[in-house]
């Protein structure tokens, strides 16, 4: 047996700091994530310049923290794979430049990881054996789109939003009811206490043919509910918009997934750690014949364990490496 393959992925697109060191394929030996979050919070988003100073100041401590954690030192590094895009280019290019310096002082291969790609890896990390072919639902808070995946590195791109990401309305609702961003998780514990039936919110372009989306009406419905409603109770705002979050999202990706005859749904990305999205397609798929699968929440928000998945899946399969004038691609899609 020859020595094992160490890949370093770096993840900095956008207010994860994050490190993993994966052995082989899919052994998934360390992974840090030091979220920015607090630090965004009071702007109520994500502020491009306070993410790159701070992304340059946590990164040398976490790639030091997660070989420490792995239990190996540099040289044992075989491949270095890093977020490249899409995401914003300050914070990218941060994660880009350490990834290439640690590849060019080790003399070691260096790979440039898509995000959204990443995204679906992640579900290879958990399910390793829930090969494709599959339909991706990657909903996050910057992307939400019904990808048909063949094979790993095909993609085609059936849906996706034309406007808002799921993600980001979910954020901006949580702004309205006064909750800091990103408001994701505590709209999902807050929802569970409120009447998914009490506010009939629209459903944007559930019935309508295709498979795209559109959330920023949804956000508006809010707003004026919100004006000409003002004691109305937070848990249920939460839990209404919710329940149309979900059920466009869950109606598109399994007609998605039948109309390309797939078996297998794979759903993932920051919304994916979603307990109500999770629950309802899991049972909806499964009464309709579909697997779905959701990797484990701290694998479907922003995580550097997915971007050395598939920085290893494209080395070790198709020789795939990339020269050190990589530069970041801020609008990249898949
Ligand atoms: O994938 P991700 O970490 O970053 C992007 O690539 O965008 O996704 C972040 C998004 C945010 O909008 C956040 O509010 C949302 O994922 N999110 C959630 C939950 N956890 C994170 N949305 C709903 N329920 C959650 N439990
Ligand atoms: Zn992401």
């Amino acid at each position: 047996m020859g020595c094992p393959s160490y890949t370093l992925g770096i993840e900095t697109s956008c207010d994860e700091t994050a490190v993993a060191i994966l052995e082989g394929e899919t052994k998934l030996v360390a992974n840090l994530v030091y979220s920015q979050a607090e630090l965004h919070a009071r702007y109520g988003g994500v502020v491009p310049e306070i993410a790159s100073r701070n992304h340059l100041r946590k990164l040398p401590y976490l790639i030091r923290e997660t070989l420490a954690h792995a239990g190996i030192s540099i040289s044992q590094l075989s491949l270095i794979a890093a977020t490249y895009g899409p995401g914003l280019v300050g914070p990218l290019l941060v994660g880009l430049s350490h990834g290439k310096g640690i590849a060019f002082g080790l003399d070691v291969p260096f790979i440039g990881v898509n995000h959204l790609e990443g995204h679906i890896f992640a579900n290879r990390l958990s399910e390793p054996a829930s090969n494709p072919p599959f339909m991706a639902l990657v909903v996050s808070g910057g992307h939400t789109s019904l990808v048909a995946v063949p094979e790993y590195g095909e993609y085609q791109v059936v849906g996706i939003t034309v406007d808002d990401a799921a993600g980001e309305a979910l954020d901006k609702m949580g702004k309205m009811l006064g909750i800091a961003y990103p408001a994701g998780p505590a709209i999902d514990r807050l929802a569970y206490k409120g009447d998914h039936t009490a506010i009939p919110f629209p459903r944007p372009m559930e019935a309508a043919p295709g498979f795209d989306f559109s959330f920023a009406g949804l956000k508006t419905a809010v707003l004026y509910h919100l004006r000409k409603y003002p004691e109305e109770k937070p848990e249920d705002v939460a839990a209404s918009f919710l329940a149309s979050v979900v059920s466009v999202l869950r109606k598109k990706s399994i007609e998605a997934t039948r109309r390309y005859h797939f078996r297998q749904l794979v759903v993932v990305g920051g919304v994916a750690a979603n307990c109500h999205l999770r629950e309802e397609l899991v049972s909806y798929g499964t009464r309709r014949g579909i697997k779905v699968f959701f990797p484990p929440v701290e694998l479907c928000t922003d995580n550097a364990a997915m971007i050395a998945a598939a920085g290893a899946f494209h080395f070790l399969h198709q020789g795939k490496s990339d020269p050190l004038s990589l530069a970041p691609a801020p609008s990249l899609g898949l």
